[in-house]
């Protein structure tokens, strides 16, 4: 069955990005001039995902809104002349994807934000996207899972070597042999391990392409750490009924969900933005001299 949906789970508190995250969703913080989220969306475009649920939480509007039309502003830049300004605005709101959103009362965890996509899901092979992990690659990571779904029609989750003194802020995996040069066996996952505990440096990020089988053990997880539903625990359970592999991201990981990352990331893509390159490239150097 070909993978046509995708999950963005963005209901969580951000509370490592307060005070800006009091009102406002993390994945709407802009990295130069774009939305988190919008990135993560034209990922989903360009992998091939014709249907999106988006998972929010009490501060919704801000997201619904930037993927609408906003005929107010498209009139004046109409008027005004300013053609490739209102040609950006109008591409968001066409990006030809269609999106739909549910709510999920309590930040209850993960797993729980991912499981109230079960109707959505409606039995198909399905990818997770978190709304503040940036990846850069060639080809999107997204389409590099399902790439690997349509040999193996396995659930296979995005994992990246981290330092090893960071383990215990990730889902671990313990790899059990490869199948392919990037396509590891896993003998288990498991959620923030203590550093001298953790089975490998293989970290879980930001993408995941579940069987829908998951929903009938999300459906049965008990509470994890903090009282919230964990989805590492339901993909190892998992895992004991039916394969789940774990691909080696090799591209570039920028995690927007704190804020050492979310001024690194900013930084990158300001040195990369055609708008920005250059003065700040310069004025990198020069504070550079300063520091
Ligand atoms: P995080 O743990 O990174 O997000 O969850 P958080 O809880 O918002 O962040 P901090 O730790 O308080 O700063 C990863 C993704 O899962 C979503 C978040 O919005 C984020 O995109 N999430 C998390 C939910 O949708 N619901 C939850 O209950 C928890």
């Amino acid at each position: 069955m070909k993978v046509r949906k995708a999950i963005i789970p963005a209901a969580g508190l951000g509370t490592r990005s307060l005070p800006a995250t009091k009102a406002l969703p993390k994945e709407m913080l802009p990295i130069v001039d774009k939305p988190t989220i919008q990135f993560i969306v034209e990922e989903a475009k360009a992998s091939g995902i014709e249907d999106i649920l988006i998972v929010t939480g009490k501060n919704k509007r801000a997201i619904e809104n930037h993927f609408d039309s906003n005929p107010e502003l498209e009139q004046d830049l109409e008027k005004t002349g300013k053609s490739g300004l209102l040609k950006l605005t109008q591409e968001i709101t066409d990006l030809g994807v269609n999106l739909y959103y549910t709510r999920q009362p309590y930040p209850a965890g993960l797993g729980d934000a991912v499981y109230r996509a079960r109707s959505f899901v409606a039995g198909e092979p399905f990818v997770i996207m978190l709304g503040d992990d940036l990846m850069k690659d060639k080809l999107p990571l997204t389409k590099q899972l399902i790439n690997d779904y349509d040999k193996t029609h396995a659930s296979t989750i995005a994992v990246m070597k981290v330092p090893h003194k960071e383990v215990s802020k990730y889902g671990v995996i313990a790899p059990d042999g490869n199948i392919a040069p990037d396509l590891y066996n896993v003998k288990n996952f498991v959620e923030k391990p203590a550093v001298d505990k953790a089975p490998s440096d293989l970290a879980i990020i930001g993408r995941y392409l579940l069987t829908p089988e998951i929903f009938d053990i999300l459906e049965h997880q008990k509470l994890g750490r903090g009282g919230e539903i964990q989805l590492t625990a339901a993909i190892d359970t998992m895992n004991k009924i039916q394969r789940v592999f774990a691909h080696v991201f090799k591209g570039e990981r920028f995690d927007v969900g704190n804020k050492e990352g979310y001024l690194e990331t900013s930084i990158q893509y300001g040195l990369i933005h055609p708008e920005t390159r250059d003065a700040l490239r310069k004025y990198i150097k020069e504070l550079g001299k300063k520091l």
